[in-house]
């Protein structure tokens, strides 16, 4: 087999945080997306950046392996190599920065850097069976452990924040309340587990009151801490005896949150198709909202598989595509950028 013009293979490094990850795109369809997840962060309740950057080192030769077998193509094929420049952890990035730019340059390809943010956005764009991909204009809400942002999508490289958090990330909010909860971290898929079996309206929480398309989480959290304490001194079992109510209540909160400000965006913008992204994105309560805004509201909402909803190379892939199109290469001496925003 022989690389043709019509035949673009990508391949794409993503180690911005604690997943180390390769993927192999032919064009805009997925070969291979190999995820390994580092779960020595579990101990700590939290990513260890420390930890997480010495993790991806071992993990990312193995990763590329297997995405270039699983993908069944030699690495002779690859006709450009893409890579998270950022943000995120610098130690992390470093690693995959590194590796990208000696493989391009042991490979004699092209190199292209990809922020981690628009891959998220534009990962409605890999080309699968059960996945339809949005139409300019569309609304963007990007919600995970590290980020929360609503983003105007004008095209696939301009892009506009409408609003993002100004403290915790939508996944810290979970992951800090199921801490409260004594559940283990990452929190966020439990308290969701049985937030689904328990009474949304048990216990009012106080919702923020933040200007714009802004978000804040970290009084929900303060709200949470507080009222644990003082049901617990009343009953020190009050958490297990009502763990469902309480994970109801909370998740109730945060979907409303989000909800309310992603209407405002749609109403104000005139805009109905509403797409997410980011790990958050598995929760039930957010994609029953949307489902629900489609039937009540007439919006069109996306969700992209969940495969690329939590960190993966194969968002960084499809963005290493669209700018291979474009031409838009960078070289050897780019380096990682823990804060990047989406308009740099
Ligand atoms: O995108 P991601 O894999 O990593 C980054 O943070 O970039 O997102 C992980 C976050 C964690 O905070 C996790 O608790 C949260 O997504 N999460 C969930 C659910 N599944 C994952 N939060 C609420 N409900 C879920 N079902
Ligand atoms: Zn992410």
């Amino acid at each position: 087999m022989t690389n043709t013009d019509k035949n673009i293979y990508i391949l794409a490094i993503e180690s911005s945080c604690d997943d180390t990850s390769a993927a192999v795109l032919l064009n805009k369809k997925k070969l291979s997306n190999v995820i390994a997840t580092q779960k020595i962060h579990e101990a700590f309740g939290g990513v260890v950046p420390e930890l997480a950057s010495r993790a991806h080192q071992q993990n990312i030769v193995p990763a590329v392996h297997q995405a270039l077998a699983k993908a069944n193509i030699d690495k002779k094929l690859v006709s450009a190599i893409a890579f998270t420049r950022g943000p995120g952890l610098m130690g992390s990035l470093l690693v995959g920065t590194s590796f990208a730019k000696s493989m391009a340059l042991g490979l004699n390809v092209p190199l292209i850097e990809v922020n981690h943010m628009q891959a998220h956005i534009l990962s409605h764009f890999i080309e699968e069976e059960e996945m339809e991909a949005p139409s300019f204009p569309f609304i963007a809400l990007t919600i995970s452990g590290g980020h929360t942002q609503i983003v105007l999508v004008k095209d696939y490289f301009d892009m506009e924040v409408l609003g993002e958090t100004l403290d915790d990330a939508v996944g810290e909010a979970y992951d800090k309340s199921a801490k409260i909860l004594g559940l283990p971290y990452p929190g966020g898929p439990l308290v969701d587990k049985y937030a689904q079996l328990g009474n949304p309206k048990a216990f009012p929480f106080p919702k923020p009151k933040v200007e714009g398309y802004n978000f804040s989480f970290s009084g929900l959290k303060t709200s949470i801490l507080y009222f644990i304490q003082r049901e617990t001194k009343k009953n020190p079992h009050f958490i297990e005896e009502n763990l469902n109510d309480i994970c109801a209540s909370i998740q109730y909160t945060i979907v409303g949150i989000l909800m309310h400000k992603l209407e405002k965006a749609v109403q104000q913008l005139g805009i109905k198709q509403v797409a997410i992204g980011g790990g958050v994105s598995a929760n039930s309560a957010i994609r029953k909202a949307l489902k629900e805004r489609e039937k009540t509201l007439g919006w069109k909402t996306y969700i992209p598989k969940f495969e690329y909803c939590t960190d993966n190379a194969a968002m960084i892939g499809i963005v290493g595509y669209l700018k291979y199109l474009d031409g838009d290469f960078t070289n050897q001496g780019t380096v990682a950028k823990a804060r990047y925003k989406i308009t740099d």
